[in-house]
């Protein structure tokens, strides 16, 4: 599953993550299907707080240091990159339509997305696949993708300027999706919700029988657990990442600050998990007879405290956190512990990076 590929068969690409905390550069060797694949290169780097909000890049300057960063501590010697877009901008809409070949539909499909996308037509680039999944007689399913002109350039605009070449544009959830599939057998019937937990966007993708059904994103994620404590403790927002990821404030009085991160943890977590779980309930409302077997996790927010077992709680489903590094094979140069504690915030950048050959 992919959104638009420029050069289809290139031969090396890097899978560029650009995300809100931290930006992320992963090259893959793939070793056949279903072999596993290597890592070749990774490259992260952080993002200063209030560079992308919401989407709009209010910094661009930083982003392109940031990106640059990412892309020389990974070693890379090529500079085509697959990047992933998300959030408000960026909508998927699985609609049915009278049956019909590619050409038609490529004429036909200004006209289909103004009936479904909630966005001007010229505004948008659109994309589409034609999924076979249609039972009923003369219809076909298609998945449409729209996202925002403006939000497309920016990206391109950046990657430029940080001296690479944008070859693939995907949709950050399918990016996920394709992690996944490259690194799990999961049965054909299997329905599988994968969704990754972001600083600021949570993608949610429920993958039915290898097809995406249900592809949404919200804004919430990791900062909002950030503001609460940086609101509670009256503290910096650095500061305040800093005490949410385990750290002590520099006066903390040693017992009552962890109370109170804790607390307000948990908090935030009943209300990220609320929104994940209502999207997913209007899901199964609208899925005939297909039931969410499992929750894979994704993203640094997977690694919340507490925030799995709450969630299963929520939805009495098995949750448990997607390893995008399951399949890799031993790479040379590579801490496996240091990769085992990124592994969840690398879904999007491994899946970018599978699209090296022709997903
Ligand atoms: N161990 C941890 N405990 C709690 N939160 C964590 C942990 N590790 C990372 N996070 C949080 O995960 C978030 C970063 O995750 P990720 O890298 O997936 O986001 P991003 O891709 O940069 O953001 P987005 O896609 O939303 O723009 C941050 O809010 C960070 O604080
Ligand atoms: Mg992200």
């Amino acid at each position: 599953m992919g959104l638009t590929m420029f050069g289809i068969g290139k031969p090396s690409l890097i899978g560029l993550d650009i995300g809100s905390s931290t930006v992320k550069a992963i090259e893959l060797n793939l070793k056949g299907k279903d072999k596993g694949f290597e890592l070749k290169g990774l490259g992260i780097a952080s993002l200063p707080a209030e560079s992308i909000v919401q989407g709009a890049f209010l910094n661009s300057g930083t982003i392109v240091d940031t990106i640059r960063e990412a892309v020389d501590t990974g070693g890379f010697k090529t500079r085509d990159v697959a990047v992933a877009v998300s959030g408000h901008s960026v909508i998927v809409k699985k609609v049915s339509l009278p049956a019909m070949n590619r050409e038609e539909l490529e004429d036909h499909i200004q006209w289909e997305a103004e009936q479904y996308i909630p966005f001007d037509v010229n505004e948008v680039h659109l994309d589409f696949q034609i999924l076979d999944t249609s039972e009923g007689e003369g219809q076909m399913d298609v998945l449409l993708v729209a996202a925002k002109k403006d939000l497309v350039d920016d990206y391109f605009q950046v990657i430029s300027e940080a001296g690479l070449n944008p070859i693939a544009i995907d949709v950050a959830a399918f990016a996920v999706e394709n992690a996944y599939e490259h690194n799990y057998d999961g049965s054909a019937d299997d329905v599988v919700a994968l969704v990754n937990i972001g600083a600021q966007v949570v993608n949610i993708n429920v993958v039915e029988r290898g097809v995406p059904a249900f592809t949404r994103d919200i804004t919430t994620g990791g900062n909002q657990y950030t503001e609460e404590i940086q609101k509670t403790l009256s503290v910096s927002f650095d500061e305040a990442e800093r005490l949410k990821l385990g750290g002590r404030g520099p006066d903390a009085e040693q017992d009552v600050v962890p109370q109170e991160v804790e607390h307000a943890v948990r908090a935030v977590t009943d209300i990220v998990i609320g929104e994940i779980a209502r999207s997913l309930d209007f899901y199964a409302a609208t899925a005939a007879d297909s039931r969410i077997a499992k929750i894979l996790l994704s993203g640094g927010g997977a690694k919340i405290t507490g925030l799995g077992s709450a969630f299963a709680e929520r939805t009495g489903l098995t949750v448990e956190t997607l390893d995008p590094l399951a399949r890799m094979l031993p790479s040379k140069g590579f801490e496996p512990e240091t990769l085992a504690e990124l592994a969840p915030s690398l879904g999007v950048g491994i899946g970018l990076a599978t699209r090296r050959v022709s997903v």
